[in-house]
């Protein structure tokens, strides 16, 4: 069973696979979001969960600590989501977007 991601700003709506990332599926269905090492440590992916829930998988508390998974925040390539989720987070047209990109934080 999948579920649904809405991506904010911009309102595009997306589902996400069982045991599919949130950037997978991002990725999947042409939207192109801030990212790095894919593993759960870089902290490029960080966004906002602004509605549902995710299992934060792979992520790491060097890239994610505690307190901004308490906060809300999630790291996109490892998050997998648990319910529909609305998510808000920057796309990118290429990685050279990434450079002047800052992670949001707490
Ligand atoms: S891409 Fe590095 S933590 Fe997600």
């Amino acid at each position: 069973m999948g579920f649904r991601i809405t991506l904010q700003p911009g309102n595009h709506t997306f589902i996400a696979e069982a045991g599919e990332t949130s950037l997978e599926a991002a990725k999947k269905h042409g939207h192109n979001l801030p990212h790095g090492c894919g593993d759960g440590t870089c902290g490029m992916c960080k966004g906002n969960v602004l509605q549902g829930t995710v299992d934060h998988g792979k992520s790491t508390y060097i890239g994610l600590p505690a307190e901004e998974r308490d906060a809300g925040l999630a790291l996109f390539c490892s998050a997998i989501p648990t319910s529909d989720l609305v998510i808000e987070s920057r796309e990118t047209s290429s990685s050279w977007d990434m450079l002047d990109w800052d992670a949001p934080t707490g």
